[in-house]
């Protein structure tokens, strides 16, 4: 073979490999390995909306085509959500009920369709619970364990003979409500120094927390030595509360919160909070693992935690990575 036709070979050759490649549909490539559709309770907390971007961001690193949809802490919002990802005919569904009844009509559509249901972040009572696959979120009743035992070594410390507690509690029927609550009150059942002189419910919500902490200083004024408050969002919202009311969180009352949030690990490291139980929102990963497993028909484990750790003042708290949420 002479060395012109030997070169024309090779570029007619390179040719036909770039031409295939170009000829390749853009779009195709771009193809979601996966739909999931997700609906998110709302925006209520900072945990929330580090929740809402680490599931954003977790699907767009694993090629998931997210439909994700806010709904505004309303369970309707979320019936009709589920209704849509149905009629979309998405692979996965998962949501983070924002109370634990009230599913079974929506959930045995969605098991009718044949589109397996994942629990974010909470969990549901009942018979609902069949129509779904796996939860992947805290364990919430260990927080409430963990937040009572801090309590319980704090007073030790302090050799105090009476613990009058306020408790501060999220969305009633939701699961982090139920189980913080129950975790707590079972680990202080032992402890008769501790008394919980009202539980009121706060919703979650920063204003509601001032709202609720401003009423239990109206009724218990300098007789409340401890708040447990069941989120970071309402702890915030409680703490101005008590200064305005004259007294100084972290030393005239102790102070216990839920989640862990930047904004609550500076207040803690300032001194007006005195314990703060991590409550994992970085749920992404492992949902995006999961609903791929779901899509090719694997088994999955009926219950994921994340591990969580406890932030306190009986700490060195000098060496705690930037939190992210
Ligand atoms: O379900 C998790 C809880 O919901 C978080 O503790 C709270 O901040 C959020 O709104």
């Amino acid at each position: 073979m002479n060395k012109s036709f030997f070169l024309k070979i090779m570029s007619i050759l390179i040719t036909a490999i770039m031409l295939a490649g170009c000829s390749k549909d853009p779009e195709a490539s771009k193809e979601p390995k996966l739909l999931l559709g997700f609906s998110q309770i709302g925006s209520e907390s900072a945990w929330r909306i580090g929740n809402t971007a680490d599931i954003q961001k977790e699907a767009e690193n694993s090629g998931v085509s997210l439909m994700l949809e806010n709904a505004n802490q309303k369970q309707e919002n979320q019936i009709d959500a589920i209704r849509r990802f149905i009629a979309y005919k998405v692979d996965v569904i998962a949501f983070s009920p924002v109370v634990e009844e009230g599913w079974d009509n929506v959930l045995t559509e969605a098991k009718n369709a044949g589109i397996p249901v994942i629990l974010v972040d909470r969990d549901l009572s009942g018979s609902a619970k069949e129509l779904t696959t796996c939860l992947i979120g805290a364990d919430f009743y260990n927080e409430g364990v963990m937040a009572a035992e801090y309590l319980i070594r704090k007073a030790d410390s302090l050799g105090l003979e009476h613990v009058n507690i306020a408790e501060i509690t999220g969305t009633e029927n939701s699961t982090p409500m139920r189980q913080r609550q129950a975790g707590f009150m079972d680990t202080i059942a032992n402890d008769e120094r501790m008394t919980v002189i009202e539980s009121i419910t706060g919703d979650f919500l920063k204003s509601r927390g001032a709202e609720c902490m401003r009423s239990l200083l109206d009724r218990y004024g300098d007789g409340i030595d401890a708040v447990f408050s069941h989120n970071d969002e309402m702890t915030l919202g409680a703490i101005p509360e008590i200064e305005k009311a004259g007294f100084v969180p972290g030393k005239d009352m102790i102070i216990i919160s839920i989640d862990g949030g930047q904004e609550a690990i500076d207040v803690l490291k300032e001194g007006k909070i005195n314990c703060v139980v991590e409550c994992t929102p970085k749920l992404g990963k492992k949902l995006m693992e999961t609903a791929f497993k779901l899509k090719s028909g694997e088994t999955v484990d009926e219950v994921i935690h994340p591990d969580e750790k406890v932030f306190a003042d009986e700490q060195d708290l000098t060496g705690i990575e930037a939190r992210g949420y």
